[in-house]
């Protein structure tokens, strides 16, 4: 064995079990070479900037250069049988095709989220908490696809009821404690609703007082706090308060960002913390508040408690919603240029949307559109002779007028031709658009509100089965069907009865079927 290889190997060893030794440091900083350092994790980079990751949680990739283990684990609904997802090699991409050749002909949630930084502070189903019962729900393994440096992988889709939590954490800061935290987000996956949260919380799952929590916050929540346009932003979870700054409310230093990839950050140590953020695609970072605790009682000291939050407030509020890739938590404030060599790592990896799409969905063929809620799972999205639009059972044996009014001719996005509209095969020159929030047919008149109420952007069906449809004016509605009729419609949030946040992944979950007629 070569010097270097052992060296190699050592430290492999070391950032293995957590090890944070100057030693390491000594071997990371004298014995890299440019390959070995494209092969480094984000917790690599925190290691040798001496805030090591204490928690490092991902379903896309494996956070240290020498992370060979499992990275999360599925259960499918057909047995019940569980499995671990690893990675395609040490230190690489997790391996998707396991994951979906286990779920074939049926659906899996993701039950456990690994820590990679060996101590053990995995991620698994929350459980009731002072302002929700539980468990919570776990996530659709399926419903986030994406690709990380070309190599297919699923994210955690969190919708409203979803969430994940650890109590009995080792290494996570305490009390006043100095810690960072980042996660990649999907910028256009977001709610209003408290809290899709990621970072530190109460261990008892109830409000324990300002001060005993500090989070990443991603959404659009105005409840406690906001910053430039009308969101969504990155903000600090406290405990009783979403911080965009130094004041409690509006702070004009944080700005509305929605990356499609999106690196959020927040970093807290003795009367000092910061948010950051940037696309996780490319560029760098942006600093929207770096300074003093909160002008509000009860924030400096801070009282953390150690425990791990993901898409859920700390006491278990989970009104809200997002898609989280990875994350982790340190010990100790990284510094600024740590950071940096982390968003530059995010950049190199290239986090990609995936194509999500069916023969039945390319521009030109006909489709029908099938639910897949219990319910109503013989039941196809049509549009009645007053042109409102339902779901009713149909099948190939009803009567033609009503297969063709369930039958619909894939057009390009008439104001985005990345995304779709739906022509009725019943009506030519009728389209499928919102009006009120409502589904209807109508004729297209050419204007750009009609256009934009008429496309629907495709991607993974929320529940983990079939296609999601997201409205084009109003990315946070989805098609979906509601007491039988249909709707554009949000996840727990928008105001309107068919905005309720139960069986809303399952309603907006719709099958590219087969054309009626
Ligand atoms: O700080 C905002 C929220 O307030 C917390 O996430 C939750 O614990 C409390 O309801
Ligand atoms: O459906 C919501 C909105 O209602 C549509 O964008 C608009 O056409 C109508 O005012």
């Amino acid at each position: 064995m070569t010097v270097h290889t052992w060296l190699r190997r050592a430290r492999r060893t070391l950032l293995a079990v957590g090890a944070t030794t100057a030693l390491t440091a000594a071997l990371i900083a004298g014995t890299e070479t440019a390959s070995q350092a494209a092969t480094q994790g984000p917790c690599d980079l925190y290691a040798s900037g001496g805030t090591p990751c204490v928690a490092a949680h991902s379903t896309t990739r494996a956070l240290y250069g020498g992370y060979g283990g499992a990275l999360y684990q599925v259960r499918r609904a057909s047995d019940g049988a569980t499995k671990d997802i690893g990675v395609l090699s040490t230190g690489g991409y997790a391996n998707a095709a396991a994951q979906d050749s286990f779920c074939a002909g049926t659906t899996c949630v993701i039950t456990v989220i690994y820590d990679q930084s060996g101590r053990g502070n995995s991620l698994t189903q929350a459980p009731a908490g002072g302002a929700a019962g539980g468990p919570d729900n776990l996530a659709p393994a399926t419903a986030a696809p994406v690709t990380v440096a070309g190599h297919k992988a699923y994210g955690v889709y969190v919708a409203a009821g979803t969430g994940y939590r650890n109590n009995k954490t080792n290494g996570i800061a305490t009390g006043d404690q100095p810690e960072g935290m980042y996660a990649v987000l999907d910028g256009t996956h977001f709610g209003g609703g408290c809290c899709f949260d990621y970072g530190n919380a109460e261990t008892n799952n109830l409000d324990t007082g300002n001060g005993h929590m500090e989070a990443i916050y991603f959404g659009d929540s105005t409840i406690w706090g906001s910053g430039t346009g009308k969101g969504p932003w990155v903000m600090a979870d406290l405990e009783n308060g979403l911080f965009s700054g130094v004041n409690a409310g509006y702070n004009a230093g944080d700005p509305s960002v929605s990356h499609r990839f999106l690196t959020a950050m927040v970093k807290g140590a003795p009367n000092l913390w910061a948010i950051k953020a940037g696309n996780a695609q490319s560029g760098g970072l942006s600093t929207y508040y770096n300074g003093v605790r909160p002008n509000v009682s009860g924030y400096n000291p801070m009282h953390k408690e150690g425990a791990i939050i993901l898409g859920i407030g700390g006491d278990n509020s989970k009104s809200s919603s997002g898609t989280f890739y990875e994350g982790v938590m340190t010990s100790g404030y990284p510094t600024d240029a740590t950071d940096n060599a982390v968003q530059a790592n995010l950049n190199a990896v290239n986090y990609q949307a995936a194509a999500v799409t069916s023969s039945n969905l390319t521009v030109g063929s006909r489709v029908s559109l099938k639910a897949t809620t219990a319910c109503c799972t013989g039941d196809y999205l049509r549009h009645n002779a007053d042109s409102t639009v339902a779901i009713s059972p149909l099948s190939s044996a009803s009567s033609a007028a009503d297969r063709t009014d369930a039958t619909w001719i894939v057009r390009s996005g008439l104001a985005n031709s990345a995304c779709l509209t739906f022509e009725s095969a019943a009506a030519p020159g009728q389209y499928l658009r919102h009006y009120g929030f409502q589904l209807h047919t109508a004729a297209g008149d050419g204007t750009a509100v009609f256009n934009q109420d008429a496309t629907f952007c495709p991607q993974a069906g929320h529940s983990g089965q079939g296609f999601s449809f997201q409205s084009a004016n109003y990315p946070n509605r989805f098609i979906r069907h509601y007491a039988y009729t249909g709707y554009v419609a949000g996840d727990g949030v928008g105001g309107n009865t068919w905005d309720n946040a139960a069986s809303w992944s399952e309603d907006t979950s719709w099958l590219a079927a087969t054309p009626l007629s």
